[in-house]
């Protein structure tokens, strides 16, 4: 979703600005934008429709001279894709210019309030209406910009992170958020600042960063101390963290894609998360939210698991593991609905957080709510530092590190793992699960590093596979237990993707309408690793085979069985039935990207999507 970049300081904005926006490139987006105040107190403001790269040509030989500017990459919400819509926006005067991420909720009325006053708008944006807001205040009550700012934001209803420059005050850029990310960077001695709407564009520039809460306003003025107030003017205190980021990560390393970096960095990645928590030499799993909230997670009646898209697949995973292992009940729930429906959330509940980028708007919504009913929140997250890390109660870190792939790969396999290890910890707790098994999980999940290795080389397999596939309009994605989850991880890839259309279902529920669309011409992907219903699951295939359909089946190496069936097989390692869809995931990630690269599509960006979906 759209991106944030600021700076003030001593050196050129303008490339500074614009690695930030490359650097967020990954959120999705569809145009871009920058304004820079040159010395002479000019504003120029250039944009485009498109990629940064458009920008960067419509830039050539323009004035992008000076030291104080914002940059913006705009995802539409109001208005579409268009030079026009994109950000900055400029006030009437043209003296001041801001960014935005977020929905102004009450723009139309804002809006009509400022035609009446004489105003006029360019664009069909929520933005503009805020610039305009902005000016007209600051020139009724002569004053400066960071006051006006203060009272229009008191006007707003709504989500946003905005950064405001103002030509006749060259020294300053206010920043505000409410309910969206925003991250200022303080440079050495206060001589220069970065402002992101998360730390990746600002990282490589310094490790010191304040995240902005809600209703904060921001001062960073050229040569002073960072000043940060309420909206009612109170001051606040500022803190400043130092947070470590891995760059390499930013960047390809030699991968066509970010998707296939991140699908090959997985078994990296899960050693990463497992770090210090499974310790296998003592047969222990460790986890600080256990120790420091024992009493309150082993009072728990019930679990209720938040999120949405790929992280509410792995909420799915999560309640077959805790009701399996801890034999307690768990619901999980699309945040999105849960957060509207008045549901039934009781104090001694503990509610599970899963976000990769940790600002998804209906997820922090759903805490909110579970907050005010006085359950406890527990996240399991990817983004250090980000709003969902901040605004639960304790959590555990999926520590995979910046996924930048707009299809998510490596953090749904980080939040399998945790679940793994919350729920094998809890149980142990609990005395709830045996020690010869609590001992295999222990083994076996160590071992899946180098099991995700052996599946990783079936790789240059699965893209002459793709290739059959390229042309297809439907495919069907089955699984039961706990596979079923693995079946809609697997169809969402493909769809979000490739843009073919696919559905994940539970195999046995297929007779029950879905059969209806099996013929010749319709792929089947069936994720039939040796588990508790592998019988069940061949008897579904036999069905499908019946009447013709293209079976393309994932299997435990060593399988006889499936083989007689299937027209196509993809062999995985053995490991625990709760442990598969570590690896059975891992297949179909690669199915999705090969069959969206035969199609020549934008594997990293794809079509309407947003990395960080942060409206809601
Ligand atoms: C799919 C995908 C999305 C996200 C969803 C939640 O590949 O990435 O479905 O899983 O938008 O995002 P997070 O996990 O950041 O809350």
């Amino acid at each position: 979703m759209c991106g944030i970049v600021g700076y003030i300081g001593k050196r050129e904005a303008y490339p500074i600005l614009i690695k930030g926006l490359h650097r967020l490139e990954y959120r999705g987006y569809d145009s871009a934008g920058v304004a820079i105040i040159s010395k002479e107190m000019r504003l120029n403001v250039l944009k485009a429709q498109g990629k940064v790269s458009d920008l960067e040509n419509a830039a050539q030989g323009k004035d992008t001279c000076g030291s104080l500017g914002i940059a913006h990459t705009r995802w539409a919400t109001h208005g579409i894709p268009s030079q026009v819509n994109a950000h900055p926006h400029l006030s009437q005067s043209g003296e001041i210019t801001l960014v935005h991420n977020g929905i102004i909720e009450n723009y139309a009325t804002l809006r009509a309030q400022l035609l009446s006053k004489g105003y006029t708008f360019k664009s069909q944006t929520d933005t503009e209406v805020l610039v305009q807001l902005i000016e007209y205040i600051q020139k009724k009550h002569h004053i400066n910009l960071t006051t006006a700012v203060r009272i229009a934001l008191n006007k707003v209803i709504g989500a946003y992170a905005i950064v405001v420059i103002d030509s006749k005050e060259p020294d300053l850029l206010v920043v505000a958020r409410k309910s969206s990310p925003l991250v200022i960077g303080v440079g050495e001695g206060n001589n220069e600042f970065f402002v992101g709407s998360d730390a990746s564009p600002i990282a490589e520039y310094t490790k010191k960063m304040i995240y902005l809460k809600d209703d904060e306003v921001a001062e960073l003025t050229r040569g002073e101390e960072v000043k940060i107030t309420t909206l009612n003017n109170d001051k606040v205190d500022i803190c400043i963290q130092n947070v470590e980021m891995d760059l390499g990560q930013l960047d390809k390393s030699g991968y066509a894609h970010f998707m296939l970096k991140e699908i090959f960095d997985q078994p990296d990645c899960i050693t990463d998360c497992m770090r210090g928590r499974l310790l296998l030499e003592y047969k222990k799993i460790v986890l600080s939210a256990i120790t420091d909230y024992r009493d309150r997670l082993l009072s728990a009646k019930r679990f209720i698991i938040v999120s949405c898209g790929t992280s509410w697949h792995a909420g799915l995973i999560g309640k077959q593991l805790i009701e399996e292992f801890c034999r307690i009940p768990v619901h999980v729930e699309y945040a999105s609905e849960f957060r509207y429906r008045n549901p039934v959330i009781f104090s001694n509940d503990v509610v599970i957080a899963i976000s990769q980028s940790g600002e998804t708007a209906d997820t922090l919504a759903a805490i909110e709510l579970a907050k005010k009913h006085g359950a406890m929140v527990f996240g399991v997250v990817n983004a250090v530092g980000s709003s969902i890390a901040r605004n639960t109660d304790t959590g555990i870190y999926t520590h995979v590190g910046p996924e930048i792939g707009v299809a998510s790969t490596k953090a749904f396999t980080g939040q399998v793992t945790v679940l793994t290890l919350l729920a094998s910890a809890l149980a142990k707790e609990m005395n709830r699960i045996d020690d010869e098994y609590f001992t295999s999980i222990i083994n076996e999940l160590s071992a899946i590093p180098d099991k995700m290795r052996l599946v990783l080389q079936k790789n240059d397999e699965i893209e002459v596979l793709s290739k059959i596939f390229t042309y297809a309009h439907n495919f069907l994605y089955l699984g039961r237990g706990w596979n079923y989850p693995v079946a809609l991880e697997g169809a969402l890839k493909l769809k979000e993707i490739s843009y073919i259309h696919a559905e994940g279902y539970p195999a046995a529920e297929m007779k029950h309408g879905p059969i209806a669309l099996v013929d010749s011409e319709m792929p089947v992907v069936f994720i039939a690793p040796h588990h508790e219903l592998y019988k069940k699951i061949i008897s579904n295939m036999q069905e499908v085979k019946a009447r013709n359909g293209n079976i393309i089946a994932i299997v435990t190496e060593g399988d006889t069985e499936v083989k007689q069936i299937a027209k196509t097989v993809i062999e995985i390692p053995n490991t625990l039935p709760c442990l598969t869809p570590l690896l059975t995931s891992i297949p179909l990630q690669l199915l999705a990207y090969h069959v969206a690269v035969q199609k020549g599509l934008n594997v990293d960006q794809p079509r309407n999507l947003a990395k960080s979906v942060t409206v809601e």
